[in-house]
């Protein structure tokens, strides 16, 4: 058997099923840390559009939970996407790179700006150059995006309340350094005057598959026992293959149910029934596609935060954390955006890379509070609350590293 990823679900199953809302979704036991671990070194990387201003509000919550936790961030913040071409000339700055490589973790905003696309190569703008190749460089090959639906905001889920049951409550796992994303030959080439032919390969191997399955498996077993594992095994090879390796890791958990399901069928059951699902288990291009729409079930893009973790190392896990809403240029830099995301991304780094579970409820908790007590950016606004009122990105922030 692999030994997968980080050490993180090393305790597994010592802990019941988080009933409030905003706990975390694997609860994770807390590593006893040697007294020197009070200090962590972060790279902040806000990147493009509205990166920078949910990522002051991070960090202003991160400045709350460090007094209070008597913990010590050294955060340092560098350009990356097309900051970072404008600062430094390349979408992941050389210094940038250096950076995230001395730091214990990295916490990320968003990159991308198409409208200005067109005016580089393809193989150098923010999302390839910088994003992917920071997933690659660090093997970052487990996605985990918690998808939660508080009851509070029942009203901005799209779905009829009926079919929200007692809450949403699903943690996609998304493979996320092969498949189309990554896979060679990736081309765009003339064959005949005015026609192109574009090529995108979908690859896996057989580690490649155990290892983010051991990931969902061992998720699932601190949750509801339930991995949905996603594919196209009636169409592709990979899929095939994806199914075959998943069911034998899922032999070595016994305690955990599997199904398997077509990706049309999931796309689709998301919408019919969401609670059925616990763990989604996706290769990286499902579930790319997967989570967004599982977030739109949770409220909104804004409310969908992300850890992406490789091997661990000692005792703390290296990870990479940002949310999963990307720049939205539309609103950027007008105190519009919705800082959850964010926040709740720092929440997830605390409590994967350093094993601090209390700092980390803390944000949750604060979170949960700032949202019960009516607070709601535009996106998470519906007027038919009357409990609701609608605040900017600041006062998002505020209220929560006031609730710390
Ligand atoms: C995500 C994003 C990225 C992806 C883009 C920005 C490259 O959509 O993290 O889900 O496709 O992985
Ligand atoms: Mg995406």
């Amino acid at each position: 058997m692999i030994e997968c990823v980080s050490g993180l679900f090393r305790n597994q199953g010592l802990h019941a099923r988080p009933k409030i809302l905003f706990t975390p979704i694997l609860l994770l036991p807390t590593l006893t840390l040697p007294m020197s671990s009070t200090t962590f070194n972060l790279a902040a990387l806000a990147g493009d559009g509205i990166g920078p201003e949910v990522m002051r509000e991070a960090i202003k919550v991160l400045r709350a939970v460090e007094k209070k936790f008597s913990l010590t961030f050294n955060i340092t913040e560098a350009p990356v996407g097309w900051a970072g071409i404008d600062a430094a000339g390349k979408a992941l700055p050389d210094a940038t790179l250096e950076l995230c490589r001395k730091s214990d973790s990295i916490l990320f905003g968003s990159v991308g700006l198409p409208d200005r696309d067109p005016t580089i190569p393809k193989e150098e703008r923010p999302e390839r150059a910088a994003l992917l190749r920071l997933r690659k460089e660090f093997g970052l090959f487990a996605n985990l995006r918690p998808v939660k639906l508080p009851k509070e905001l029942a009203h901005s889920c799209p779905l009829r309340l009926d079919r929200q049951s007692d809450g949403i409550d699903i943690l996609v796992v998304r493979e996320l350094t092969g498949g189309m994303y990554f896979g060679q030959p990736k081309k765009t080439e003339q064959v005949s005057p005015g026609v192109q032919r574009a090529i995108d390969t979908m690859v896996y191997t057989t580690p490649e598959i155990e290892r983010i399955a051991h990931v969902a498996f061992k998720a699932a077993s601190v949750r509801r026992k339930k991995v949905t594992s996603i594919d196209k095994a009636n169409v592709l090879e990979n899929g095939v293959l994806w199914r075959d390796v998943v069911t034998t890791v899922g032999k070595l958990y016994p305690g955990v149910a599997l199904e398997h399901m077509f990706v049309d069928n999931g796309a689709m059951q998301l919408l019919l029934k969401p609670t059925q699902f616990d763990v989604m288990l996706c290769e990286n291009m499902f579930g790319d596609i997967l989570s967004d729409e599982a977030a739109a079930l949770a409220g909104s893009l804004g409310m969908l935060p992300s850890a992406s973790l490789g091997a661990t190392s000692g005792e703390r896990t290296f990870g990479f954390y940002e949310p999963a809403g990307g720049t939205a240029p539309d609103i950027a830099g007008k105190n519009l955006a919705n800082p959850i995301a964010q926040i709740l991304s720092t929440a997830l780094m605390l409590r994967y890379s350093f094993g601090l579970n209390d700092a980390a409820d803390s944000i949750d908790r604060a979170v949960g509070q700032a949202i019960a007590s009516g607070l709601r950016t535009g996106d998470i606004f519906n007027a038919a609350d009357t409990a609701a009122k609608k605040v900017g990105t600041r006062e998002m922030g505020d209220a929560i590293a006031g609730a710390i």
